[in-house]
Formats: C-alpha cells, structure tokens, sequence
C-alpha cells in the first residue's frame, strides 16, 4: 500500500512536471513562429583586439576614379586616430590598405609590390555581385580583412539597413497616383528579371525608366518613383545578401512598395521586416502576382500594411562610399590579432 501511495505520487509529479515542460514548450514554439524583426546594423566586427592608437589607413586606388574627402573623417567619427592617405610612398609604415576590387583585379601588378609589414592588414573592398567582379582568384591567400554587402564580412557595409525611428519623427505615405514602376537601364533581353517583365506586363501596367526608357530628370528621382504604389526592385542577379540600392533606394527612400526578386525570401527577412515588401516567389506565375497587386490596389486598408513597419524603423542609404571608408578606422581598431583569408574566391560566390 505505502509502495503504491509513493508510486502514485511520482507519477502525479511527474505528469505535473510534464505539463509545466510541455506549456513552457508549447510557449516557445509559438514565439519562434511569430519571427519578431531585428534589424542588422552594419560595421560589425567579429573578435576584439587591443586599441591600437594612431592609425594609418592608406587609400590604395580611389574606388571608380572619385576622390573621398577622407581629411574629414575625424570630424565624422570624432575620432582624430587615423590618418587616410592616398600617397603610396607611406606604404611601408601603413596598418591597412584598402584595396578596391575593381581598380585592382585586372592584374598583381596593380597591387603593392614591396615587401609587405607583418603587421599590416589589407583590406577587400568591393560591392560589387560575384558575378560582376572578374578575376577574384587573384586575392586569394593576400586578404586579412573583407569589407563587402556580405553579412559575414569582417566589415560589413551593406547598401542599406533600417534604423530604430525615434518617436519625433513621423511619416506620411505619399499621395499615390500610379501603380508600377521600374527604373531599368542595363537592359539585357536574355537576363531572367527581363523575361519576368515581357510576362507581367501582359497582365498589368508597368511604367519604365532609364537609359533606353523614359529618363528620369536628376534629383527628381524618388520624387517621380513616391507617385508609385510599387517598386519592381528586381537585383541583375542572384546571390545571397546582394540587396541593393534597388530596394535601399529607389523604392524604400521613394515610399513605393518594393517587389522584390534576387535571393529567397528567407534572406530578405534577414534584414527587413517580412511585411514590408512582396517577393516574386510568393507567386507561382507572373499573372498571380499581377492579381495581387490589383487587389492591393483596390483595398487600400492591406496596401497600407506595407508601410506598419515605418512606425518602428527607417531606412537608411548606406552608399556613401565616404562614411564607408571613414568607419575602416573604427573597425581597425577592434579588428582581430591576426588573420588572412585562404580563398576570397571560395568564399565570395
Ligand atoms: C585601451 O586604451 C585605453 C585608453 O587609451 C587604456 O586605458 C586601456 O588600458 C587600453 N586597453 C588595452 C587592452 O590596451
Ligand atoms: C595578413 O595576411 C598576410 C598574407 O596572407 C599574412 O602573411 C599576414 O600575417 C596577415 N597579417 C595580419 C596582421 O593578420
């Protein structure tokens, strides 16, 4: 009897038990399944390294011919410990030289070629799609440092990110008075994104702009794109975490919708809200995302839910190649010890 009365009391402690595990649980699953957003700030730096004091950072090539007003980044950063240069003859006493992929990957030549200091870092510099950047092969085994769009760059400068909107600054969605828009101008007739295109305007009216389409007058640019309730933000090509001014600037900064086409879905969300955009892929056909948009055009109460997310962030254009380069002298700071990358090939596409 004593042995039974024991027993039946483990086992209603351990169904209690249970149950108390179960709805603990049960909870958790429910919270994974709402997928709360947190935005990813850029200039992250993984490993920390002793503070290092006066840097000199030397500007190996001016990225696209365009010279940085670098003089003016301690201001920025109020931060007067690092000095930028683009004068080669500093080359043996620098601690990092950024080396942009474009000016360089035509051939080693057009890298430093004296001996390099134990202690310096070089860094990768490029924005640019794997598809877009020849010849990666040739950093290979010379990187210690990688500044791209990728997120696991040590110095990740994306084309954008969202920042939390302080309460005293309030937005309005813009009067629309038109539907679709895309600003095309590396028009390639075999490209998929075009073939997407020929299909869906069958089915709904899109308004062109660019080169070889209606140009758009400069500076007007978001003014012209704000008319619109979408954005065909469509990337030239896929890979992961290449999302560009595309859909940072010219739907985002324009307050058009933006219907995106470039990685999965799942890498979006990565760094904007599930709900503040409408991937290609959500459509079986080009015609079921036209009758999608119809819809939203006609309920303006669900197109509004395009734009709840603003109530807590706001995009942030990230393509000013000055505060890029400026923020190299935070992220040098904390860079790790020592480190070099085997294979910027590999690891790049
Ligand atoms: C970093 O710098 C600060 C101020 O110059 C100094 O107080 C601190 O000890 C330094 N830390 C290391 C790990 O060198
Ligand atoms: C940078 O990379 C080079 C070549 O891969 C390596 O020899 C050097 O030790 C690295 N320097 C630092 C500071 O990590």
């Amino acid at each position: 009897m004593d042995s039974f009365k024991k027993m039946s009391k483990i086992v209603f402690l351990v169904l209690i038990f249970q149950g108390i595990f179960g709805f603990i649980f049960y909870i958790s699953l429910k919270n994974n399944k709402t997928n709360i957003y947190k935005p990813i700030l850029p200039i992250t730096i993984n490993k920390m390294k002793s503070n290092r004091s006066a840097l000199t950072i030397l500007v190996w090539t001016w990225p696209f011919d365009i010279h940085l007003p670098l003089m003016k980044c301690s201001r920025f950063l109020r931060d007067s410990s690092c000095i930028f240069t683009d004068d080669r003859n500093l080359y043996s006493s620098a601690d990092a030289v950024i080396l942009h992929h474009r000016e360089v990957y035509k051939s080693k030549h057009l890298l430093p070629q004296l001996p390099r200091p134990s202690e310096q870092y070089w860094i990768w510099f490029n924005m640019e799609s794997p598809q877009n950047s020849p010849n990666l092969q040739l950093m290979d085994n010379l990187i210690n440092l990688t500044m791209t769009y990728k997120v696991d760059s040590d110095i990740f400068t994306p084309y954008g990110f969202l920042k939390q909107r302080t309460e005293t600054d309030p937005f309005t969605v813009p009067i629309k008075t038109k539907l679709v828009a895309w600003v095309i101008s590396n028009w390639k007739a075999n490209n998929y994104r075009i073939q997407y295109y020929n299909e869906l305007k069958k089915y709904i009216n899109i308004d062109l702009y660019g080169k070889y389409h209606t140009e758009l007058p400069s500076g007007k640019h978001n003014k012209i794109i704000s008319m619109y309730k979408f954005y065909m933000a469509f990337e030239n090509s896929v890979h992961q975490d290449y999302i560009t001014e595309k859909l940072w600037n010219n739907a985002f900064m324009s307050m058009a919708v933006p219907i995106v086409m470039g990685p999965p879905r799942s890498n979006y969300e990565r760094f904007i809200p599930s709900n503040s955009f409408i991937h290609v892929n959500d459509f079986s056909t080009p015609k079921e995302l036209a009758d999608y948009l119809y819809k939203l055009d006609q309920d303006d109460n669900k197109y509004q839910q395009y734009f709840k997310w603003r109530s807590k962030y706001q995009p942030i254009v990230n393509t000013d190649f000055f505060k890029l380069y400026c923020n190299v002298c935070k992220a040098l700071k904390n860079a790790p010890a020592r480190r070099f990358i085997t294979s910027i090939s590999d690891w790049y596409k």
